[in-house]
């Protein structure tokens, strides 16, 4: 197991650029199931999580090529339709293979994907809205087996206790593309994410409107073709890069940030005090040398607050002098990267679905451990500014979702080892 080393202190400055978006890729190539031809996916982050899917496809009767972040994927005529909990217990994305499978083969049967650590995220919207479809669902041993002779179009409402389902939305669309008939689903989710997901269909000859509000439209079509698809970027990993300018009040240009992708999370941190000019390669950044101002954010579906920023900015209001709150309204025990920050000196209490952050003059470094994917993105940028060394563990799942997020900010001036546990 690889850990980092991070001597804080440093104020970032150079240019760096961001990757593609996992969560646009893990749909797509689920999204691959859908059609005999052969597909080819560009700007895809070499990730764990993406070897992770890849090994799903492959297991499911489809060749996989992956070189340089572009992916070719070829059925090879095996037509599975079973994905086993080995697979699909790693990630939960997995769970998105299921509506493809139902609309190509008319069965299918796959794993439940379990809980996380970051709270316990159920499954049930993507169940309502596929049996809506008209599809018989039976959960039993931990599989969910699915069988329809013919997916009918319908009209699904897809709202849950949270709001909108990114991935609930996805699989529904997904198996709607191959209906009979009409399909509407409303309190869709308006993830940039799913506008990727609903142009790759449409690409692939998916008939597909209102993409990116609340209520998308789907007619169903006979069968869906190859396609040759960019991502793109991924907006939290570009919220993470702007951030790790913010806290060192660095001088940063992260190339193909998207301001459109971001606006929730630029204008907290325009009013903290950080300068952000959108130019035409991505967002440059410039840190304040002021005091930051302390501030509040809900998180919400987007255009919201993104959920998977929340733990960056508990970092940068852990070194903002006043009291800021958290409030979490997507996963209310995501608080995880909490007490590891409390043990670097930030003032943290958690009451519910609430944090509030007592901002101290300093943060000093420490051994900490990453709990989840974006824990470790913050208590990275904590360890960038904290006085002193700070050594994050269980690095395996900042590798999951970051590409090379050490090496980029290495590249800016960080000092920043990998090193074996
Ligand atoms: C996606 C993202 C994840 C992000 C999350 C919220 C991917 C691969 N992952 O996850 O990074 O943190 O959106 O922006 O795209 N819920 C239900 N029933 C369901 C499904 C979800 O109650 O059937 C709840 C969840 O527990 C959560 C909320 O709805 O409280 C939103 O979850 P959802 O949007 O589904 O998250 P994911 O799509 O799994």
């Amino acid at each position: 197991m690889d850990k980092l080393i991070i001597e804080g202190g440093v104020r970032l400055v150079g240019t760096t650029e961001v990757s593609g978006s996992k969560n646009s890729l893990l749909p797509i190539l689920a999204a691959t199931l859908l059609t005999k031809d052969k597909c080819i996916i560009r700007n895809a982050p070499d990730l764990r999580d993406t070897l992770s899917m890849l090994r799903i496809l492959r297991f499911l009767g489809l060749n996989t090529d992956f070189k340089e972040n572009t992916i070719t994927i070829r059925p090879n005529g095996l037509e599975k339709f079973e994905a086993p909990y080995k697979l699909v217990s790693t990630m939960r994305a997995s769970f998105c293979v299921l509506g493809p499978l139902l609309a190509r083969y008319k069965k299918a049967k796959v794993s439940l994907p379990g809980g996380c650590i970051i709270g316990v995220r159920p499954v049930d919207l993507h169940l309502k809205g596929l049996s809506k479809l008209g599809a018989k669902l039976q959960v039993k041993e931990g599989y969910v087996f699915a069988e329809a002779k013919r997916l009918q179009g319908d009209h699904i409402y897809l709202g849950g206790p949270f709001g909108s389902s990114v991935l609930a939305t996805g699989n529904v669309m997904m198996a709607a593309t191959l209906a009979r008939g009409t399909t509407v689903i409303e309190s869709a989710a308006c993830e940039p994410e799913v506008v990727d997901l609903a142009r790759f269909l449409i690409k692939m000859g998916a008939k597909i409107k209102g993409e990116g509000s609340p209520t998308i439209e789907i007619q169903g079509v006979k069968e869906l073709h190859g396609v040759d698809y960019e991502i793109i970027p991924d907006r939290i990993e570009a919220a993470t890069l702007i951030m790790a300018a913010a806290v060192t009040r660095g001088e940063v240009l992260v190339k193909r940030a998207r301001a459109e992708h971001l606006t929730a999370v630029l204008e907290k941190l325009k009013d903290v005090g950080v300068t952000l000019k959108n130019v035409k390669e991505g967002i440059f950044v410039k840190g304040t040398m002021r005091k930051f101002k302390p501030f509040d954010i809900v998180t919400l579906p987007y255009p919201g607050f993104p959920t998977d920023a929340q733990a960056q900015f508990m970092t940068l209001m852990s070194i903002t002098e006043g009291i800021s709150v958290i409030t979490e309204k997507i996963y209310p025990d995501r608080f995880m990267h909490v007490a590891e920050l409390n043990r670097m000196g930030a003032q943290i209490k958690r009451e519910g679905p609430y944090a509030i952050v007592h901002g101290v003059k300093f943060l000093s470094g420490a051994p900490v451990m990453a709990s989840d994917l974006r824990a470790s993105a913050g208590l990275i940028l904590a360890g960038l500014v904290a006085r002193g060394k700070t050594e994050v563990s269980r690095i395996y799942h900042l590798d999951r979702g970051y590409e090379q997020l050490d090496a980029k900010l290495k590249k800016l001036g960080a000092r920043i080892e990998r090193v074996k546990e």
